[in-house]
């Protein structure tokens, strides 16, 4: 199968991007097939940083000199290429945070604490990350509201009529994953955002694992808040993204409180600083911005539509290789999926697979991929998780289909 040529980029160019990609792990070369937990880093990405290190670093927002200007000046340059990747209305929509987790809690802490009462529902999926369920726990017991999910079908596929029927005058927000981590499902997130309007909810996109694979408009699809990580989309871990619609922002309260966020400070009273500086306390993560920044730059450079068509071909030819061996299992067979194999071997634990595929140079992930609730809908204690990326080609996808063959023959 040659899939190379429909799009276009060369995947062959593309990897010489990736200096980790011509690694050999345990003597044998290096397939990585775990994306979906981290993204490997393009030399842009890389230089970006050593760039800001070698000639340009100094705290941002904070001096007079030439130094600090500059280094506060690419920082901004980071927040407008964010803004106009995901099309918000204004860069002041955007913040920077440590990644898609302290995003979401941020939302739960500085809107749901201070708009939502008692009684008042939030409704999430049942197909969440963790991180999109325990700070909508925490805040439901703190604040006595209703925490509904969206149940499931045994494809991964949201019971849209199930989430129609919870919606009420109640629902104050609507909180839902893009793109499953552990299933690949892609749910219909503008449907599920506009019947969430109908009932005045604020919605939130946790965008952690659609960010990298599919082009996200914000305005678009109705979202008032959105959340994602820098080091799934090919940028440096500890950064990550909130968006906010303006007006929301506005009259949130602070999340962190401290140096930089403020207007100004007596031993009386703090007056804090306007969106989005009222949300970034303290020194923020300058390499990480800008990191992320060159990131979404090689991104569009490469073209959203041409990898998410790319690495639906990949995700396409690997199915269909998988689903020729009879003793393994796809744990998430929607009918729109990203590039994301979750699956089981008849008798074999997820843990051997990953250490037995380790041994061969592959990289995937096993156990319950921070979502618990999806393991317990299809009742096994964890998968093996192979997650594909537009680095990745047909010859990765063979290691892997000969190394679920490997693994098949030393239990049998
Ligand atoms: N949330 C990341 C994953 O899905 C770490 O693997």
């Amino acid at each position: 199968m040659r899939i190379e040529s429909d799009c276009n980029f060369d995947v062959n160019l593309v990897r010489q991007d990736f200096p980790i990609l011509s690694k050999q792990m345990n003597g044998k070369p290096l397939v990585y097939l775990d994306s979906a937990a981290s993204t490997q880093k393009p030399k842009s990405v890389i230089n970006a940083i050593t760039d800001l290190y070698s000639n340009y670093y100094a705290n941002i927002h904070r001096g007079v000199y030439l130094l600090s200007q500059l280094s506060t000046d690419k920082y901004e340059e980071a927040r407008l290429a964010v803004k106009k990747y995901i099309n918000a209305q204004s860069e002041k929509e955007i913040i920077f945070t440590r990644g898609a987790t302290e995003s979401l809690n941020l939302i739960a802490y500085s809107y749901g604490r201070y708009f939502l009462n008692e009684g008042d529902e939030i409704i999430v999926t049942e197909m969440e990350h963790h991180a999109n369920i325990v700070p909508w726990q925490q805040l439901a017991k703190e604040k006595k509201l209703v925490l509904r999910y969206i149940p499931m079908n045994d494809n991964g596929e949201l019971l849209l009529d199930e989430y129609e029927k919870m919606l009420s005058n109640k629902t104050k927000i609507v909180s839902v994953v893009h793109i499953s981590n552990s299933l690949g499902t892609i749910n219909p997130v503008k449907y599920i955002f506009d019947k969430a309007k109908e009932f005045g909810a604020v919605t939130v996109l946790d965008a952690s694992q659609s960010i990298q694979h599919t082009q996200i408009d914000v305005q678009r699809l109705n979202c008032d808040f959105l959340a994602f990580s820098g080091h799934k989309i090919y940028g440096p871990t500890g950064i990550g993204v909130l968006y906010g619609k303006l007006d929301l922002l506005k009259k949130m309260e602070p999340y962190q409180t401290g140096g930089d966020m403020i207007l100004s400070v007596t031993f009386e009273r703090t007056l804090f600083a306007e969106v989005p500086g009222k949300f970034e306390a303290g020194t923020q993560n300058i390499e990480g911005a800008i990191g992320l920044g060159a990131a979404i730059n090689y991104v569009n450079n490469l073209g959203i539509e041409n990898i998410a068509k790319y690495e639906h071909s990949l995700l396409d030819y690997a199915t269909s290789r998988v689903l020729e061996i009879p003793q393994v299992k796809i744990i998430g067979t929607a009918q729109e999926k990203a590039s994301v194999i979750s699956f089981i071997i008849e008798d074999v634990h997820p843990h051997d697979v990953g250490t037995i595929f380790d041994k061969l140079g592959v990289a995937v992930r096993t156990g319950q991929h921070c979502t618990e609730p999806v393991m317990r809908h299809f009742n096994i204690p964890a998968t093996t998780r192979a997650s594909f990326a537009f680095y990745n080609t047909i010859d990765d996808i063979n290691v892997f289909i000969n190394s679920i063959k490997e693994v098949i023959s030393i239990f049998d």
